[in-house]
């Protein structure tokens, strides 16, 4: 037997999407043909032109370690992009690169949390807020969100409920996973008031920024005012928006003050993000545009193919997403938890989807459908999905 692993450790939960992609490749080594709905991960490859500046940049000898808060050039690049797609105004030395957006949410969390500090996350959320937040000894509490018309909202009375005298930060995502929302410019003036009112950190996930769709468009809670960017670090990285979720490149936005320290505890976690990627990081920052703007349409078609084949299953309920590439559903609480009826999905049609209770409480009568993934796939997963639900058809 080996020693105890740390009590925050072990505080710690597995990924349901993780789960669920296990499963289905041992149904596949099996034979079976599985449709994958679950994880969030653009079936698009990098721009070209990225990835032929990764190769040069290895063969010009540039793997060697880099300044800890990244390469100065890919620094501007990024404030460059904040500002011509957010009209974010930040000077680059309040960019500090890390290894994704899970990297960057991991250096926030140690930079800004105490053990038993309170931090908010409007549930449905992302799984790794929770366990993130666990990790630094700090306690994670869920605040579920209401529903309008089928669609979570913010609801700031909520929040402000559950502040006490520990409470330390809020987490909030926009374009918001697993929801499919694009949260609006009022109600990020809510979030932030309470932040304000309660002098909280707020941590805002931006990772989806650049996939929304229609009229929606993205406001980032930290361009609000110049107090409320004294109080928030930004969280994005190429993973959704250029489809390099696998080069493990991100960023945190931070204010001034706060760039040393983030950029000393990167140091002493990652020493610093791969250097070669960073080097191509500066390309896709600077010339990707055009290849985010046609998954963008992509992505946007593929929405509505989606919405309107799940629609059509009597019981589901399914509002067309406004940003991300998530289609979140809802159905009939006589149908069971989500978690079974994903086990159903995968065991008998060989469908993965991620159960809503992975989200939070709130959501266990919903199912999460990622939509990065071809029309042809979204098809299938249709008619097999047709033929196995409503779950009343099943006796
Ligand atoms: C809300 C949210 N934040 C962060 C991430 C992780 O992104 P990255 O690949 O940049 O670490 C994901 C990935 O699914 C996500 O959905």
């Amino acid at each position: 037997m080996c020693p105890m692993i740390s009590h925050f450790a072990e505080s710690t939960t597995g990924s349901s999407v993780v789960e669920f992609r296990r499963m289905a490749d041992a149904l596949e080594a099996k034979g079976i043909t599985i449709v994958d709905f679950g994880i969030g991960e653009p079936d698009f490859e990098a721009p070209p032109i990225v990835s032929e500046a990764l190769i040069a940049a290895i063969e010009s000898g540039k793997g060697k370690y880099v300044d800890p808060s990244g390469l100065p050039e890919l620094q501007k690049a990024i404030a460059e992009f904040e500002k011509t797609q957010h009209g974010l105004i930040v000077d680059p030395g309040q960019v500090v690169v890390t290894t994704g957006s899970v990297g960057a949410l991991s250096l926030a969390s140690r930079a800004l949390f105490d053990p038993g500090d309170e931090v908010l996350l409007l549930e449905p959320c992302y799984g790794p807020y929770r366990n993130l937040t666990r990790l630094t000894g700090a306690v994670p509490v869920g605040v579920a969100m209401p529903r309008e018309k089928g669609r979570f909202i913010v609801d700031p009375d909520r929040l402000a409920a559950a502040i006490t005298a520990k409470t330390k930060a809020v987490i909030v995502n926009t374009p918001w996973n697993p929801t499919g929302r694009v949260l609006t410019r009022p109600e990020l003036h809510a979030i932030a008031d309470i932040a304000e009112r309660h002098d909280l950190w707020i941590l805002s996930d931006e990772v989806y920024s650049e996939l929304v769709y229609g009229d929606n468009y993205h406001v980032s809670i930290g361009g609000l005012s110049k107090d409320i960017a004294a109080r928030t670090v930004i969280l994005n990285s190429v993973s959704k928006t250029f489809a390099m979720t696998g080069w493990r490149l991100g960023y945190c936005l931070v204010p001034t003050s706060l760039a040393p320290v983030l950029s000393r505890i990167n140091h002493l976690t990652t020493r610093c993000a791969t250097s070669f990627v960073q080097h191509a990081a500066i390309t896709a920052y600077t010339d990707g545009r055009p290849h985010l703007e046609t998954m963008r349409g992509v992505y946007a078609e593929r929405r509505k193919t989606i919405t309107a084949g799940l629609e059509r299953i009597e019981g589901m309920r399914c509002p067309l997403p406004e940003g991300t590439f998530y289609a979140f559903v809802d159905f009939p609480e006589n149908w069971g938890e989500s978690r079974e009826i994903a086990q159903y999905l995968l065991a008998e049609g060989g469908i993965v989807v991620t159960p809503g209770s992975a989200y939070g409480k709130v959501s266990q009568s919903n199912l999460r459908f990622s939509f990065a993934t071809s029309t042809d796939v979204i098809e299938e997963g249709l008619t097999r999905l047709a033929q196995l639900l409503p779950l009343s058809n099943r006796t």
